[in-house]
């Protein structure tokens, strides 16, 4: 694998392959087993929007495995001068290992890629999040065993997670259901390739998207780069929430998710969340092992 600049771009046997040397290193850092897997190596993390958890894993992923990591902020670069991608990905290949980036545009991810030489890791954009699902895929699989067969229910803003959850969810089999707001739906050619390649489905109808749902998902009304829209999807989103009500037409064991941060009683009240806190912690600690494994298939020999 040489970059991940999107799920779609992973096939199912890859998405499997992750996950299994995800589990493995989980397991050894739990049993005190080390594997300086990408020692003498760095990698650069480029941050256009705030993070705890990527930023955390990712530099703490990386001491794991032997190397090291540097934080970039795009405010400090000149990059967020103007100076162009083409030449920023040129110089940086030529110092660093790897480089993850956090920006808006999907566009400028790929743009590393195409002209730097170094592998690229998007660490979220305006249009997906893959690191955070294959943590999520992660934690769906050791919870309930596999994840083909489940059904996953996404309720609220039709944004970067819901995109690469309706890819990573077909991908490996999971049903896959999103309720959102008319005019707030997901990708529009993500939803096309999911209904031709799986079971999906996208409805304004909250309960009719949860409906014996094994896994039930959301993340914020509003998202990085939107927070002057936040008072009006407050009203937009009112009703697209996981809670008791919603909880009660789920199957009875039914998991919840967050990718965290979580705005408790907009998109998921207290006692949801607080009920569901066990799955959602083990969730944002995938993140690290899950990243750990994406950076041993991009950036090891
Ligand atoms: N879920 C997630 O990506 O968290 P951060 O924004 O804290 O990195
Ligand atoms: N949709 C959220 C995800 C944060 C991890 C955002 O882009 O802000």
């Amino acid at each position: 694998m040489k970059h991940l600049l999107k799920l779609m771009d992973l096939s199912k046997k890859e998405i499997n392959e992750i996950l299994n040397l995800a589990d493995q290193l989980k397991f050894e850092k739990k049993n005190g087993i080390e594997h300086h897997l990408l020692k003498g190596k760095t990698l650069g993390m480029i941050f256009s929007k705030s993070s705890t958890r990527t930023r955390v894993s990712f530099e703490v992923g990386m001491y794991d495995l032997g190397g090291s990591a540097l934080f970039l902020s795009s405010r400090d670069l000149q990059i967020g001068r103007g100076e162009p991608v083409e030449d920023t990905a040129r110089v940086l290949s030529r110092y660093l290992d790897g480089i993850m980036i956090r920006t808006f545009a999907q566009k400028e991810v790929e743009d590393l890629a195409t002209y730097g030489s170094i592998p690229i890791i998007n660490g979220l954009t305006d249009y997906c999040h893959p690191c955070q699902v294959l943590a999520d895929l992660m934690t769906i699989r050791e919870r309930k065993g596999a994840l083909s067969g489940n059904k996953l229910c996404y309720i609220g803003d039709g944004n970067n997670m819901t995109n690469s959850l309706i890819v990573g969810g077909i991908k490996t089999g999971m049903e896959v259901s999103v309720a959102c707001p008319n005019g707030y739906e997901p990708d529009a050619e993500i939803m096309a390739w999911a209904k031709k390649n799986g079971k999906f489905t996208c409805t304004s109808d909250v309960k009719e998207a949860a409906k014996d749902a094994d896994v039930l998902y959301t993340d914020v009304w509003a998202s990085m780069g939107q927070e002057s829209e936040a008072e009006e999807r407050k009203k937009i989103f009112a009703g697209y929430q996981i809670n008791a009500d919603v909880m009660s037409v789920a199957k009875k064991d039914a998991m919840v998710l967050h990718c965290l941060p979580a705005h408790r009683e907009e998109e998921i009240t207290a006692e949801v969340f607080e009920a569901h806190a066990d799955e959602i912690f083990e969730e944002a600690e995938n993140r690290l092992h899950a990243q750990k494994a994406v950076l041993v298939k991009c950036l090891g020999k």
